[in-house]
């Protein structure tokens, strides 16, 4: 068997990931808008150096660019807006707290003219501590205990999104027995299922949340959970109806998934107010739009997807004879997502050599391949993803410029686990050594969220920079605020 050489075009590579032209660059649409490489090759964001805020906040470290969320918040109510102005009036855009939230965050919400989606009482206390009018927030969530159900009649939500039967019932008693009318929208399955870059559309959907719209054969009437649900609540004097919620999944790039479950959704709701004289004045069609996280990702921009969808909602609306609900919608991980990277420090190197066949050879003929394990000071306890999801990655050498070979690497995290994986495959240079800063775009959403003190590990802070300065708005966990929670019995 030979040895083949440190070769730019790795066979042990995936066919998607080409060798950049320049390891320099930050290539597009990775990045949050004011990223850039400043005089001394190193990153700077919002104006303030990688290498600073190494020094002042330490590794790792979440690095957001507040312009940037602004932006993308704007960009989605804005193009949102401007589609739907002549069917509804314009779009009320929740921002789904899930993907990354505190306070700083609402307020920017707020500030930008969106509203807030949270689907837990933690998320909710989030919400009332930065202050948001309740009636701007909207509560999800497919098992809500009664006192996040009172939490959130406490606060006034403008919405609680019911997901099954039995929560109906039991949001309506708890709002009766206050004297008072939760406002509610229900949350149907419509059976599209969408992925990156398909949608599949199924008669029955197999999975938790959710009210079926596929009619019940076993029920006694013949009726879909769905219709239960729209019958039950209009009679339930503890409920206002506000009417239905759909969310069909995650990093969609596609508009036809959402646009064939908004015309799903208008149908049933059409057939529901004629059948039982009532009035569904919303219609929300949840979150999922996709994000670019390596560079063969192509996600379409917010006014793109707005023109498709309001298509749909236009000509259904018009073929139904019905005056259009208010539409809303719950972005997550298409504002934050990009507006962040994780900067690490690189520690241990290590390169393996891994058989693979020969270029342009039968299999058989096999050569070692070097592939080279870059070391972080963090992993999945910041980014649980690619665990979770085999979520890929891009990565940049963050606090220099280099001129030296590509080569292809592992970026791994420091815990005892061998699928810790930051980033699978990516070209760094050679000459990348223990000391240097990395950068990996497109951490802002399901990263801090998702995080974990797996092997007592601190969770990184956050810091949101901005005109040349940075600050942290939600703090770094220390080794303390961990050992104050062991009893020590
Ligand atoms: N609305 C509802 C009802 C949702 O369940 C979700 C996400 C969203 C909105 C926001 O979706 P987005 O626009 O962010 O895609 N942890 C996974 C994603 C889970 C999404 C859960 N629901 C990940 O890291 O890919």
């Amino acid at each position: 068997m030979s040895v083949a050489s440190n070769t730019a075009a790795s066979p042990l590579a995936p066919d998607w990931l080409q060798v950049p032209a320049d390891l320099n660059e930050l290539q597009e649409p990775l990045w949050a808008g004011s990223v850039s490489r400043g005089a001394d090759g190193g990153l700077t964001v919002g104006g303030v150096s990688v290498r600073e805020l190494k020094e002042q906040f330490g590794t790792p470290l979440f690095v957001m660019d507040e312009a940037d969320f602004r932006a993308r918040a704007r960009a989605f109510k804005d193009s949102f807006d401007a589609a739907f102005a002549d069917i509804c009036g314009g779009v009320d855009v929740y921002y789904a707290g899930k993907s990354f939230l505190c306070t700083a965050v609402v307020k920017w919400v707020e500030e930008e003219g969106l509203r807030l989606d949270t689907a837990s009482g933690g998320e909710l206390a989030v919400a009332a501590r930065a202050g948001i009018a309740g009636s701007r927030v909207a509560l999800h969530g497919n098992n809500k205990s009664d006192a996040e159900i009172n939490r959130a009649l406490d606060m006034g939500l403008g919405r609680i999104v019911v997901d099954s039967l039995d929560e109906l019932v039991r949001v309506g008693d708890l709002a009766q027995a206050r004297g008072a009318q939760a406002k509610v929208m229900l949350r149907l399955t419509p059976g599209v299922h969408a992925h990156t870059h398909e949608f599949i559309a199924t008669a029955h959907e197999d999975q938790k949340f959710g009210l079926s719209m596929a009619a019940d054969t076993t029920a006694e009437a013949g009726i879909s959970a769905a219709e239960e649900a729209v019958a039950a609540a209009a009679a339930h004097p503890g409920i206002e109806l506000l009417g239905l919620h759909c969310h069909i999944g995650s990093q969609i790039f596609e508009p036809d998934g959402f646009a064939l479950a908004a015309e799903k959704l208008l149908r049933f709701l059409a057939a529901m107010q004629e059948k039982y004289s009532i009035t569904m004045p919303e219609l929300d069609l949840g979150g999922g739009y996709g994000i670019a996280y390596t560079p063969v990702d192509t996600p379409r921009p917010a006014a793109e997807i707005a023109t498709a969808m309001a298509a749909v909602v236009r000509s259904t609306c018009a073929e139904l004879g019905i005056d259009a609900p208010r539409i809303s919608i719950e972005p997550g991980r298409a504002i934050v997502g990009s507006t962040t990277f994780t900067l690490y420090e690189v520690g241990t190197l290590k390169t393996v050599r891994v058989d693979a066949p020969a270029a342009g050879s039968d299999a058989g003929n096999n050569v070692t391949y070097p592939r080279r394990y870059v070391s972080v000071d963090g992993g999945m306890s910041d980014n649980a993803r690619p665990v979770l999801y085999d979520a890929d990655y891009s990565a940049v050498l963050a606090s220099r410029t280099s001129g030296a070979a590509p080569q292809l690497s592992r970026v791994v995290g420091k815990h005892c686990e061998s699928g810790d994986i930051v980033v699978r495959d990516v070209y760094l240079p050679e000459d990348v050594a223990a000391g240097d800063l990395l950068a990996v775009p497109g951490t802002g959403a399901y990263c801090w969220a998702l995080s974990s003190n797996y092997n007592y590990l601190a969770r990184p802070g956050v810091v949101a920079v901005r005109d040349g300065s940075a600050r942290l708005i939600v703090r770094g966990e220390t080794e303390e605020d961990l050992l104050n929670r062991d009893m020590g019995a």
